[in-house]
């Protein structure tokens, strides 16, 4: 039985299968519309989500299964004081595979050792956020049409942002890569990334301004500044509009620049960016529903003739 902890967990071989499989499911639906008959996912949701449980229960349902699950810890028995381990024991009877996002980074790998079924992290505190990373690479896959050859600039909170770090962790795997960090000196991206990307002689910069590498990135990743990781209000308060990205910010960018984000936003992106050929945000979006359907038929060991 396998389960998704990292993004790592699957080699760049397999990944390339599951986009494969994600391509297809995004060109042909209806013949993947009764492949999970019968199957049932569980969303165990112990922090607040739109996209990845809401993606995760459209996958299913589009997959011909059907979902069970809490979006709320506080409306599951973890109220009462029930571990973790013991909620994933209880899961494994109701379900076939279980998605779980935790603010405790290493919650779900604790789910994952008790699991009678396959267990999906979708997000753990700092940590990792795998099917976001699948997510983004088969959004950059499949609107730059490769994934080695970039130079790719990460902006915002890169210290707690786990959608950063997990994404990090996976490109480095492909050749001639480079990054561009760009954040205020109390959100930098932490050591021990710089540490690996040393290590391994990947190149990459850590800069300040956004306008001075804009023109020199093919994907630009923004990222919120977020709130629940911030130890006090003040310091939140001081940073979280540090990058704002305009029209006018993006007029220095080369004309097939793609903007990411891993959303939601706050006040990262001003809403005019929105109706920009550059902004892919929302596509991204529609790209994690692919990419998780795909990841779900993979897990469960379903193939569809
Ligand atoms: N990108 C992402 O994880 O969004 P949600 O927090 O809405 O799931």
């Amino acid at each position: 039985m396998k389960h998704l902890m990292s993004p790592l967990d699957f080699s760049v071989e397999e990944l390339e299968n599951l986009f494969k499989l994600a391509d297809d499911i995004e060109k042909n639906p209806a013949k993947y519309a009764s492949a999970c008959n019968g199957k049932i996912l569980a969303t165990c949701f112990y922090e607040p989500s739109t996209r990845t449980r809401l993606s995760f229960e459209s996958a299913m349902l589009r997959l011909g299964g059907q979902v069970l699950g809490f979006s709320d810890a506080s409306n599951s028995s973890a109220a009462k004081g029930e571990s973790v381990s013991d909620t994933i024991r209880t899961v494994s009877c109701y379900a076939d595979i279980c998605a779980m996002r935790h603010p405790k980074e290493g919650a779900p790998m604790v789910a994952a050792e008790k699991s009678g079924i396959p267990v999906i992290n979708a997000g753990d505190g700092g940590h990792q956020h795998p099917t976001q990373t699948l997510t983004d690479l088969l959004t950059i896959r499949s609107l730059k049409g490769h994934l080695d050859n970039l130079t790719i600039g990460l902006c915002g909170d890169l210290k707690f942002g786990r959608t950063v770090h997990s994404l990090i962790n996976a490109l480095v795997r492909y050749p001639n890569v480079r990054f561009v960090f760009i954040s205020p000196e109390e959100l930098k991206v932490p050591d021990y990334i710089t540490d690996m990307l040393k290590e391994k002689n990947i190149p990459y910069e850590e800069v300040i301004r956004l306008e001075n590498v804009m023109p020199t990135l093919d994907i630009l990743y923004m990222t919120r500044v977020q709130r629940e990781r911030f130890f006090n209000e003040e310091d939140y308060v001081r940073l979280k509009d540090f990058y704002i990205l305009n029209t006018e910010k993006l007029a220095l960018a080369s004309s097939d620049m793609l903007v990411l984000h891993p959303l939601p936003r706050v006040n990262e992106i001003s809403v005019e960016v929105d109706s920009d050929p550059r902004a892919a945000y929302f596509k991204q979006a529609q790209y994690g529903v692919y990419v998780r359907m795909a990841l779900i038929l993979t897990l469960l060991n379903i193939t569809v003739a």
